[in-house]
């Protein structure tokens, strides 16, 4: 489960896709639909510790905006927090812009929905605020 926006949501979603190494799952996206069809989620994104650098977690999210755009998405967006710098570099070398910020949302969700979450990132930085991405999608150019 994963808390955002205020809430613990199923991050496996609706539907998603898994990265395989020589039949090993090493990397696995997944998102929703909202309800009007137009919007979606990405809810989850992870590759293996051992398998990063190499390409997968870039594939994965291509993935998956290709197959939104396919469904006629014309939004995506994710949720991601201000530790988190190695997302939000992919994120935005893959064109995703910067759409909200949520000052101590991490914080308020440690408190009041799941105690768990860390207090530090990997590098060091306290986990604190959450960072909205986005991406608009242009429908898909007609066969
Ligand atoms: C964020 C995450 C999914 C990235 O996965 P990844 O597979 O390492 O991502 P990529 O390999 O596509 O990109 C990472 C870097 O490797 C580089 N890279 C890609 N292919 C490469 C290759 N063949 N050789 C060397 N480097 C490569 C990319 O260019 C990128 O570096 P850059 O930022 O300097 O351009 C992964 O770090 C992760 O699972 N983190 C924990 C979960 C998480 O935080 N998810 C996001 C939450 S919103």
């Amino acid at each position: 489960m994963q808390a955002r926006r205020g809430e613990l949501i199923d991050a496996l979603g609706e539907a998603g896709a898994l990265a395989e190494v020589e039949g090993s799952t090493v990397g696995l996206v997944a998102g929703r639909l909202e309800a009007a069809g137009g919007e979606a989620e990405i809810t989850i994104l992870a590759v293996e510790e051992g398998a990063r650098g190499r390409g997968i977690g870039r594939a994965l999210l291509d993935t998956a905006v290709e197959a939104l755009r396919a469904a006629g998405v014309r939004r995506a967006w994710l949720v991601t927090t201000n530790d988190n710098l190695t997302a939000l570099r992919l994120y935005q070398r893959a064109g995703w812009r910067l759409a909200a910020l949520r000052p101590g949302a991490v914080d308020e969700a440690r408190r009041t929905l799941k105690p768990s979450i860390p207090a530090l990132g990997d590098d060091g930085i306290p986990i604190r605020d959450e960072l909205e991405l986005e991406l608009v999608l242009e429908p898909p150019l007609p066969a």
